[in-house]
């Protein structure tokens, strides 16, 4: 054989051919971009450990969501920091029709009903416990917590929610919910399993933002072990038949082969959460110019998309939107 017939430089000589065998692209399509909501009015409070990420007030938030629409960024994920004095062991808030998260559901999609909200079903918000269910002589119960959680979902349906996002881990959330929905002739409202959430160290930052960490031991009895791939397959065997709309992996970067596993073994559309933990160390070393933050946030987005994900809930939507405004 002649030496060097086949030369992949060639397909890499100049931006064009680059382009032109460029195998993934990434799109302000392809994210979901979470937003943490506090009381008041005007208010707007940075999270510590997430730099230019906040914590807004409903006015602020329907300014927020106008400006990322017009950067093409029409999915968001809502997530409520719930005054401590509010919190209780049932979750009780989490059910007020006119408590924070249920009215500024429905004020999103009041001035903004093109855009595509998902919202969240987990206990920890409105815990006192600090868990994503009720907590009993220190254990986390599943099926007791599944009446909480099915309550949860209806009404933020009802307020105008588009996806509904369990995000606890608790066995049997997607059935019970897909069946309240239905009940109540929701049948167009998604759910977007957090299949394989992972209990995680990356999850820390986001805990400061809604000051929502566990009050005693921590997630591992509902949380998956972060060693383990084969029992991320078993729960998207159960979240297929249970009903969800879309297998959803959490953290991300750690997980690539996670997302590669589900993504090469399922039909439904796979979603991976680019945590708050993974956007700190992206800011923290970009801050001391250790990396060039703009470039490496664009290569692990574009990884996890390679990965086969093919949305992703990251706090980097709206930078990235802005970085790469035509
Ligand atoms: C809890 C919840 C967590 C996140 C989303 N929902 C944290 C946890 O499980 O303690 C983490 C998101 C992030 O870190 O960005 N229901």
């Amino acid at each position: 054989m002649e030496l060097n017939i086949q030369r992949p430089r060639r397909n890499r000589k100049n931006e064009t051919i680059r382009n032109l065998i460029q195998e993934n692209w990434l799109s302000t399509n392809d994210f979901i971009y979470p937003l943490f909501l506090i009381e008041g009015k005007n208010k707007k409070t940075e999270v510590a450990s997430m730099p230019n990420i906040y914590r807004y007030s409903a006015d602020l938030i329907l300014k927020e969501i106008e400006a990322c629409v017009k950067l093409g960024i029409n999915s968001f994920c809502l997530f409520p920091s719930i005054n401590d004095k509010l919190k209780n062991k049932t979750a009780s808030e989490a059910l007020n029709k006119n408590g924070l998260y249920l009215k500024t559901i429905s004020l999103i999609k009041k001035y903004y009903p093109n855009v595509v909200l998902m919202t969240d079903v987990a206990m920890d918000p409105y815990s006192s416990d600090g868990h994503d269910g009720l907590v009993k002589n220190n254990e986390i119960l599943n099926d007791e917590t599944l009446d909480i959680l099915c309550k949860m979902a209806l009404a933020q349906a009802y307020a105008g929610a588009d996806i509904i996002g369990p995000s606890d881990m608790m066995d049997g959330r997607v059935g019970s919910i897909r069946n309240i929905l239905d009940k109540n002739k929701f049948t167009n409202v998604s759910i977007m399993s957090y299949t394989a959430k992972y209990a995680s160290a990356f999850y820390g930052p986001f805990r400061d933002a809604l000051d929502s960490a566990p009050k005693f031991g921590d997630k591992k009895t509902y949380q998956m072990n972060p060693a383990n791939v084969t029992e991320a397959i078993l729960e998207a065997d159960l979240d297929t038949i249970e009903g969800a709309d879309f297998l959803m992996i959490k953290p991300a970067l750690s997980y690539l082969d996670v997302i590669k596993t589900l993504k090469d073994n399922f039909t439904l559309p796979i979603a991976a959460y680019n945590v708050s933990g993974e956007y700190a160390m992206v800011k923290a070393a970009a801050a001391k110019r250790w990396i060039d933050g703009d470039k490496v946030r664009d290569e692990i987005l574009l990884s996890i998309k390679r990965a086969g994900a093919s949305v992703i809930l990251t706090y980097f939507a709206k930078e990235f939107a802005i970085a790469n405004k035509k």
